[in-house]
């Protein structure tokens, strides 16, 4: 419960004189992904739960009402920031807090080894890793928010699930989006696994207006909320997904998850990355995801570019329109980073990633000497640096007194890998496709990878997934994160962009077109939604070939701006978000 009411300034100034260890308190704000999670973060927050037990509360309601991201066997990060709750005697200013970083991402089992998806001519078997059981790492949900909560948890841990059990117990109201996404997969995956999977067994009753309950996974929230994280990991819930793998009768078809796997899983604290632009830290997720790395040397080039090449920048600027300029100086940086991504990045509990060097302004400074401004620079010569899902799920969470979450976790592939786990009524990931399954091969995003990415028993699998937290003055000012797979990346990019040097409303910077290059194909820029018929002239004559994607993120956004609290959520989604005082 807050002490203090942000609209009552005689109370606040009581708290300058008399309380100077109190943080003050601020507005709460949420940017969800559906109208459950939304409801659910608010009733946490408004019951004196802190942001950490929103996003447990929510995480748990996600995964009943978001099924083709949010998760039980799934994985996923978490990048938190706690205020310091003593404020600074002499200065009466809150002093700079702490930010932390959760990595929950799933691991490849045991059994795993390089060439699992490669056949005897070492070619890559289609769907293999992506579609049936063999596609599932070891899911990392349960354990992270289990750990989370156990170190910054306020409230109870049973009654943090409530929401999610009623809500699979009772039904939820089916969205027209989740009908069509759910009708979509059923057809996807018809000719995708050579043995018949359970997903239409359990999903086929997802149509547009209908209630849909989930009995069993109900019963499965039951016991994770009665009995904590060990249920899932060595309970009953462990022994019915060793059970669900070893299902198909042809071991080229079984799952590789055991007991084992199960017992050893741990979610690891981490440092985040952490980069500074702009009078701002960039607080993001470190390897094993790309996404901090990438977005802090996205950041960074892009503000050496303009400082170091202002006259060339002015005059390519006033020649292109505005977002055709935009879009190809995106592409031209965007190229560069994703050729690092392929060679240096991976799990860093496996290989070194240079990590300092990868965001030094040296490297950077280097790393943009190719650019050009009124050109495509050449791909094909375009080797990493020298060094001197697409459906996943993100929310933000502030509580009053200034912790924030940014949380994105996910399947990898909507309703990842079809395989439903029987009596406990959840879907199983397909991350293992993020492996590199063989080098220079494309995953589902599009992205290849190299060494650094290969597959290992016990390793990560690399991630795109960039949950954010923007700093000033040692205090948040923005919460932001997507889904979307390799986009995930230039898509915060691009919202924290947009806020900071654009002086976009929070809404306006997540509704905004955005553009993404990810070096391969070769000289392509995705986009969406459309851009004017002069921006595509523009770039189809410098040589770009332009593609509508149908989806590109959902980002969840909550901003400080000019001293006010902004919180939006993207029009490409169902998303609710709100700004609300606890009085
Ligand atoms: N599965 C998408 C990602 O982790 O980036």
């Amino acid at each position: 419960m807050s002490l203090i009411k942000t609209s009552s300034t005689y109370i606040s100034v009581i708290s300058v004189w008399f309380l100077p260890w109190t943080v003050m308190a601020q507005p709460a704000a949420i940017a969800m992904p559906d109208i459950y999670s939304a409801q659910t973060a608010k009733q946490i927050l408004m019951q004196g739960g802190n942001a950490v037990d929103a996003a447990v509360a929510s995480a748990f309601v996600l995964a009943v009402t978001y099924p083709e991201a949010g998760n039980l066997g799934g994985g996923g990060f978490l990048t938190l920031f706690e205020p310091n709750k003593q404020s600074n005697n002499a200065t009466h200013e809150p002093n700079q807090g702490k930010s932390y970083f959760l990595d929950y991402r799933e691991k490849a089992p045991l059994a795993a080894f390089r060439d699992l998806y490669l056949d005897s001519n070492k070619a890559v078997v289609p769907y293999r890793s992506l579609v049936g059981y063999q596609a599932s790492g070891v899911p990392g949900t349960v354990r992270g928010m289990w750990k989370v909560h156990q170190r910054f948890g306020h409230l109870p841990w049973k009654r943090l699930l409530s929401s999610a059990i009623q809500l699979a117990k009772q039904g939820f109201v089916v969205s027209e989006p989740l009908a069509q996404r759910a009708i979509w997969y059923q057809q996807w995956i018809i000719d995708k696994s050579p043995i018949p999977l359970n997903y239409t067994a359990y999903f086929a009753d997802l149509k547009t207006n209908s209630i849909f309950k989930q009995p069993e996974l109900a019963k499965t929230l039951t016991l994770i909320a009665e009995q904590g994280a060990d249920a899932f990991y060595t309970g009953k819930i462990a022994q019915q997904i060793v059970k669900q793998m070893q299902k198909p009768e042809s071991m080229a078809d079984k799952g590789l998850i055991t007991l084992a796997d199960l017992k050893g899983y741990q979610a690891i604290w981490r440092q985040p990355v952490q980069g500074q632009w702009q009078g701002r830290t960039i607080v993001s997720a470190p390897p094993p995801s790309s996404g901090g790395i990438a977005i802090i040397q996205l950041l960074k080039m892009k503000s050496l570019l303009e400082e170091s090449h202002k006259p060339s920048w002015l005059k390519a600027e006033a020649n292109l329109p505005e977002q055709a300029f935009k879009a190809h100086v995106y592409a031209e940086l965007e190229k560069r980073v994703y050729a690092d991504r392929a060679f240096y990045l991976g799990d860093p509990d496996f290989i070194d990633v240079p990590i300092k060097q990868l965001i030094s302004e040296t490297y950077l400074t280097s790393r943009i000497k190719g650019v050009l401004l009124d050109n495509i620079s050449d791909t094909e010569s375009l080797k990493p640096g020298k060094l001197e899902s697409p459906e996943t799920t993100h929310f933000s969470i502030i509580d009053s007194q200034g912790m924030a979450v940014s949380n994105t976790y996910t399947l990898n592939m909507p309703f990842g890998s079809g395989v439903v786990i029987e009596g406990a009524g959840f879907l199983m990931n397909d991350e293992m496709d993020d492996f590199s399954t063989k080098p220079g091969v494309a995953n589902v995003f599009g992205v290849v990878g190299g060494k650094a990415n290969e597959i290992a028993p016990s390793k990560r699998m690399l991630s795109s997934m960039s949950p954010t937290i923007v700093l000033k003055g040692g205090q948040v000012e923005m919460v932001v994160g997507t889904p979307g797979g390799s986009t995930i990346i230039t898509s915060v990019f691009q919202a924290i962009v947009n806020v900071v040097e654009s002086g976009m409303s929070a809404q306006q910077a997540v509704d905004a077109p955005r553009v993404h290059h990810q070096l391969l194909p070769v000289n392509q820029i995705a986009y969406n939604p459309e851009l004017s018929d002069a921006t595509k002239a523009a770039l189809e004559l410098m040589g770009y070939h332009l593609k509508h994607n149908s989806y590109m993120g959902d980002v969840q956004l909550i901003a400080n701006i000019n001293g006010h609290w902004q919180a939006a959520s993207d029009k490409r989604g169902q998303g609710v978000s709100e700004v609300f005082s606890l009085d």
